[in-house]
Order: structure tokens, then sequence, then C-alpha cells
């Protein structure tokens, strides 16, 4: 059986989007990053509470030349993530959407993309965190891995 120990640091409130289709489906996506065994540890490795993860709402954030991805604000108070490929066919990758999260998690620490942010990102959304731990979540909890 699987033994899951609370911890303070992940993030507290999970929260789509209710008026796209299939918000479920982008709830089970933000729940599944913030389980995200990788995720886990860099969030207990680093001390992080973050209160609120939201899908980000995608129309808003998209002028014609440019979209963000994710947003952190308040140091971390919220982190939005988009979700949703641009026409709203489907989800964005997986593992894509994580490095983005990565990006944000860096920012509680730093605001802008200085160095120190670049380096801090550069470890938490290392491909090793993610592929350790994700062999051992495998071993343990068995398969799985579907993607979005
Ligand atoms: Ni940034």
């Amino acid at each position: 059986m699987a033994r899951t120990t609370p911890t303070p640091y992940t993030f507290r409130t999970i929260r789509s989007l209710p008026h796209l289709p299939h918000s479920a489906t982008s709830h089970a996506f933000l729940t599944r990053l913030a389980t995200d065994p990788g995720i886990r540890h860099v969030m207990a490795k680093y001390k992080w509470t973050v209160p609120l993860l939201l899908e980000m709402e995608p129309l808003g954030n998209t002028t014609h030349d440019s979209k963000t991805l994710g947003l952190n604000r308040n140091r971390g108070a919220v982190i939005e993530l988009r979700l949703r490929t641009d026409w709203y066919d489907g989800w964005r990758d997986y593992k894509t959407v994580r490095k983005t999260l990565c990006h944000e998690l860096a920012h509680i620490v730093w605001d802008g993309h200085g160095r120190e942010f670049w380096d801090l990102t550069s470890i938490i959304s290392s491909p090793l965190v993610y592929l350790a731990f994700a062999c051992f979540f495998c071993f343990f909890f068995g398969g799985g891995v579907g993607g979005y």
C-alpha cells in the first residue's frame, strides 16, 4: 500500500477554469503536476508552499505577438499555467508545462530573469530530478504514465 506523508510543501488548492469544456481534465493535469514526484521533491527541498495552482485563462494572456505560458503572482501566492493548446483542441505537452512550472517556482525566490534565477531554474528543472523520481514512483506504484 502506498503511504502518503502529509507535507506542507505543496500546492494547497488546485483550480481549473470552470467555464471551459473538460474542466475536469485540466484539473487532473494540474493534480498530476502537483503530485509529480520530481516536483514534490523540489518543493520539499526548498520548503515551498504555494496556496493556489491555477489554470491560466488563455485568451486574456495572448496578444498578436506573444503569449504568456505561466505566471507567478506575489512570489508564489498564485501560480498560473497555460494548459491548453492554442486552438483549444487539447492540452499542451506535460513535460513542457512542467518546465514552465519550474520557471514559475524559481520566481518564488527571484523576481527577474537574472543569473541566479536561471541557475535555480536549471537545477529544479533538471531532467535527472524527474527521471530519478519517476522511476522510483513507477517501481512502487506501477505505470500510469499517461500523456495529456
Ligand atoms: Ni519569468
